[in-house]
């Protein structure tokens, strides 16, 4: 038995690139073509499929598919090229599925048995809570909180600096069952709170707060507060106040910072420091400081 190297009943592929000081767990199925980066923990069960590279320091927990086949395969069993690439310092928990076809950044974190589908673009920094399921299609910006059980559906765009928290579901099929989506949009800095259900196709508004369970049926102005079924505005979101301290708590980004790139230095000198190349890999261009 190899207690750091390869498992038992692991099989690796020749044509697989695999880096140095990397741990494959027992009963792992490593495929052609693969490129495992330096540093990484693959955890038994786990299988990665034709293609797939997955950068240094990755941790993969057990039982994961990185690389699932899409439906072409399961129709002729012949392997179509859908290249899967995550980025480095990643933490990919048992259980999660992540398909062929898409493009996932840096640092990315998954709870237990989350889903992503083919053709997501997911930034740098995200996080994604057990059972959530990301459908095809969609974009999702840098530093991107979903919580557990989230349902984002296909063509869903999320900017950056975006939490949804438990239960939220993004809709796309005004008439289901229909042909005809239509994604939802999502603005920097906004919040869905937990159980909203967004209906198809709307803009979410950068700074907006959509209230616990508010089923959202028309889109939403930018650092507008809406609530209930139909969802109606009810404030500014920078008159709310947190009810345990009392004090104003939006704009978010002005008073929290627990993992943001502003984390000890606030905000504003955070933006400031940023060259304009830099500001430009953030959907957040529009924000007055
Ligand atoms: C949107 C939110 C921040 C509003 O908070 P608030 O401004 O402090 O609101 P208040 O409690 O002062 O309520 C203001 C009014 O809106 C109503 N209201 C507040 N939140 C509501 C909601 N989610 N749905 C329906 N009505 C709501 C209140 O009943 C109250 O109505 P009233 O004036 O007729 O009595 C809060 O409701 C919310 O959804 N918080 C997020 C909870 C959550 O999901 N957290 C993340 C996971 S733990």
């Amino acid at each position: 038995m190899n207690n750091f190297g390869i498992g038992n009943n692991t099989f690796v592929a020749e044509s697989a690139r695999i880096g140095n000081n990397v741990h494959i767990g027992h009963n792992c199925i490593i495929e052609d073509r693969v490129f495992i980066g330096d540093d990484t923990f693959i955890d038994s069960n786990t299988i990665i499929r034709q293609g797939v590279s997955i950068g240094r320091g990755g941790f993969i927990g057990s039982n994961c598919i990185i690389g699932e086949y899409l439906m072409d395969f399961c129709k002729d069993r012949q392997y179509h090229s859908h290249p899967l690439s995550i980025g480095v310092n990643v933490l990919i928990r048992s259980g999660s599925i992540i398909y062929a076809g898409s493009t996932i950044g840096d640092h990315f974190q998954t709870g237990h048995q989350t889903t992503i589908r083919e053709k997501a673009n997911i930034g740098n920094n995200v996080s994604i809570g057990t059972l959530s399921d990301i459908q095809c299609s969609c974009k999702i910006g840098n530093y991107v909180r979903l919580h557990s059980n989230v349902f984002i559906a296909p063509l869903s765009v999320i900017d950056d600096f975006v939490w949804l928290f438990p239960h939220v579901i993004l809709t796309n099929d005004p008439t289901p069952p229909s042909s005809n989506f239509v994604g939802v949009h999502i603005h920097s800095f906004a919040i869905v709170a937990s159980g909203a259900i967004v209906m198809p196709g709307l803009d979410l508004g950068q700074d907006c707060l959509i209230g616990a369970g508010a089923i959202v049926t028309k889109s939403v102005e930018p650092y507008t507060v809406v609530v209930g079924n139909p969802a109606k505005s009810i404030s500014d979101v920078r008159k709310i106040k947190n009810k345990v301290t009392g004090k104003l708590v939006y704009p978010w980004r002005e008073y929290f910072c627990n993992y943001m790139p502003w984390e000890g230095i606030g905000f504003e000198a955070w933006f400031n420091s940023l060259d304009l190349n830099e500001k430009q890999k953030f959907t957040i261009s529009d924000i007055n400081i």
